[in-house]
């Protein structure tokens, strides 16, 4: 059901893999919602294609750009105001990769230089979309960045690894930037705080298949899907959240706040 609520807007999305990608259901929601983007996504990662499809259904341009090169960032942007004729409302941040997870290295035994490139994957491409967007005043008064989290940033779960710093530096990149784009052009910053969500990067984390089925019976809505993401995204990109900033917004069904649940109880009691 569409509510209108992006008429008008344009936007970047990126990360849209496949169609179990969060990054996905956003641009489909997006779509829906009546706004105008284009899509952006690693040039490696797009050697699989299916990111065509999407681009199709939505009517949007494919942009590609490594979210840790400076100069293909600007290049996106250039482009993508170009294609749009205008300023951008809203940008989704939908990237994560940890080539220490990929490669199965447990957390006393990481590879630093594959740390630091999580940590440029993950948190300081961030930082990078920002520091572009504000360089080429590309954001419109009012605009929204939405960057995606999980709670191994606050809590620990041993499986995730250096992404769980990723995340950390996340967070702190929205509040610190969400106070300077603030300031410069209300524009807004927030990180969304997902449940585990079956899409490539989340069950590339080992032991995935068991902590999606323990926060799902964590959480009294248990676990938010994909699609439920999307429709949070929405709302943080529309006028509705427009005081909305420098948040980690909590999406996980109730899971960050509880400290153990009945079904739980009942699993270990058997
Ligand atoms: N799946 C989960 O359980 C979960 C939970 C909480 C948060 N998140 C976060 O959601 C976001 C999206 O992940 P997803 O679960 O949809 O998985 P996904 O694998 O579909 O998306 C990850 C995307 O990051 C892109 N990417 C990797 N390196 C890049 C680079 N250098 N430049 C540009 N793009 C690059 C990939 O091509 C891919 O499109 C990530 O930040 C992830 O950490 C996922």
């Amino acid at each position: 059901m569409s509510y209108n609520l992006l008429k008008g807007k344009k936007g970047i999305i990126f990360g849209a893999l496949d169609e179990k990608s969060i990054a996905w259901k956003v641009a489909m929601r997006a779509k829906e919602e009546g706004a105008e983007f284009v899509l952006t996504n690693a040039p490696i990662a797009m050697r699989m294609g299916e990111i065509n499809k999407l681009a199709e259904h939505c009517n949007a341009q494919i942009i590609p750009a490594d979210a840790t090169s400076v100069e293909d960032l600007e290049n996106l942007f250039t482009k993508a105001q170009e294609i749009l004729g205008s300023k951008i409302d809203f940008v989704l941040h939908s990237i994560g990769s940890s080539p220490n997870i990929r490669k199965g290295k447990a957390y006393g035994d990481l590879n630093y230089d594959w740390f630091q490139k999580t940590l440029d994957i993950s948190a300081l491409s961030f930082h990078k979309v920002m520091h572009v967007a504000e360089k080429q005043d590309a954001m419109n008064e009012w605009g929204s960045i939405v960057a995606l989290s999980y709670i191994a940033a606050q809590r620990v779960f041993p499986d995730y690894t250096d992404m769980s710093h990723a995340k950390a530096i996340l967070e702190s990149i929205a509040r610190n930037y969400g106070y300077r784009f603030g300031k410069l052009k209300n524009v807004r910053v927030n990180t969304i705080s997902q449940s585990p969500t079956k899409t490539t990067a989340g069950t590339g984390v080992g032991g995935f298949d068991a902590f999606y089925d323990y926060a799902d019976k964590m959480s009294p809505l248990g676990n938010a899907s994909a699609e439920d993401c999307a429709n949070y995204a929405i709302t943080l990109f529309s006028d509705l959240t427009r005081m909305v900033t420098m948040q980690n917004l909590m999406h996980d069904g109730g899971f960050s706040y509880m400290g153990v649940s009945e079904d739980i109880v009942d699993m270990i009691s058997k």
